[in-house]
């Protein structure tokens, strides 16, 4: 998968652009000379409204990508001997060249997630040898929402999570570098998935901005390093402003939230005209702006010819068909005529 890609991809939301008001903001922020390292206007207008948004206490901390993202929010809450609990498939274990472990020493304890959700029972399954010291000490649950399958934890099941792992001494770092689509799923409040972790990435780079993510410290006595971890982490971006401009562009009118519910209405769109087409199989639930389907293999190469998207199990025949916030109603029912037509068309 190189180059540019004519028709609308249906590989990734990092495959977008920029939204048009957050390219604005860029350039209004290309004038004249501005402090660097944030201590500029951009900047505290975007901490200050994600500091609102989410009901943090503690301090809202601007990096580049969600991968530095991740390893800052872990590095807040871990002890030098703790180790992480994770789902299987947490993008800090299988896409993340093994950074949290690199960076930050830490040990994965990986649990079985079939839908890619965490549960106070799995998590307890990794909490054998709490106390021995020939032990990786578990210390952090890393949760993802919505998860790397696109389902999205219920209110219910974040608290319960949230629950179990304070009354075990764990904390909760949740990634969030979709939890804008999981906004728009639940159509809850920014602050009340915030107030299900103690520290939280909150993604831009896949929901219009041209990259930046927010690192959201919810009780300050969490955060009293971030600072300093982010620089060495390589995530202080020097010209701050323009990380600031595209925050406080998608704050603006609750673009944030208007971007992923166009990309979640999408991949609903998408999967209700999958319900038509036969030997099309849809895998997990559609709670946020990818569809997750197997079909034949044949249909798979066939369609690749003319579209992007990710074989996502070849061995299982599965795809993954990802929306976007520019993703529009035209080009979903065009990709919809192409799966369609795969069905006459190539024997299995
Ligand atoms: C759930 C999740 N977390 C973190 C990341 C990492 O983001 P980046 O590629 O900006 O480092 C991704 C990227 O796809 C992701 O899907």
């Amino acid at each position: 998968m190189t180059g540019a890609v004519s028709r609308k991809s249906f590989g990734s939301d990092n495959h977008a652009g920029t939204h048009p008001a957050v390219m604005r903001a860029i350039v209004e922020a290309n004038t004249g000379d501005a402090v660097a390292y944030g201590a500029d206007p951009w900047t505290d207008r975007a901490v200050t409204g994600i500091r609102r948004l989410s009901g943090a206490q503690g301090g809202v901390y601007l990096v580049l990508n969600g991968s530095g993202a991740n390893v800052l929010g872990l590095g807040l809450l871990l002890g030098r001997h703790e180790a992480v609990i994770c789902a299987e498939s947490a993008h800090i274990h299988t896409d993340e060249c093994g950074a949290a472990e690199r960076l930050l020493g830490t040990k994965l304890l990986t649990v079985p997630a079939p839908d890619g959700k965490l549960t106070p029972e799995s998590i307890a399954s990794r909490l054998a040898g709490r106390g021995d010291e020939h032990f990786a000490q578990p210390g952090v649950v890393a949760v993802t929402q919505s998860t790397e399958f696109g389902t999205c934890y219920s209110l219910d099941e974040l608290r319960a999570i949230k629950e179990f792992c304070t009354a075990n001494g764990l904390r909760v770092f949740l990634d969030g570098a979709r939890l804008a689509n999981a906004a728009a799923y639940l159509g809850c409040a920014l602050a009340d998935l915030a107030g299900t972790a103690d520290v939280l990435s909150f993604g831009g780079t896949k929901n219009g901005a041209m990259g930046v993510e927010a690192v959201i410290v919810m009780q300050d006595a969490d955060g009293a390093n971030a600072r300093y971890l982010r620089k060495q982490h390589g995530q202080l971006s020097s010209k701050m402003r323009f990380l600031g401009a595209q925050f406080s562009a998608l704050l603006g009118d609750d673009l944030w939230l208007a971007n992923a519910g166009q990309a979640n209405a999408m991949a609903a769109r998408l999967a209700t005209g999958l319900a038509d087409i036969p030997g099309v199989e849809i895998v997990y639930p559609v709670q946020s702006d990818v569809v997750f389907a197997r079909l034949a293999p044949g249909r798979i190469a066939e369609l690749q010819r003319d579209w992007t998207f990710h074989v996502w199990d070849e061995e299982t025949s599965v795809v993954r068909w990802m929306t976007a916030f520019d993703t529009q109603p035209s080009d979903v029912d065009a990709f919809l005529r192409d799966i369609a037509a795969t069905a006459g068309a190539v024997s299995a």
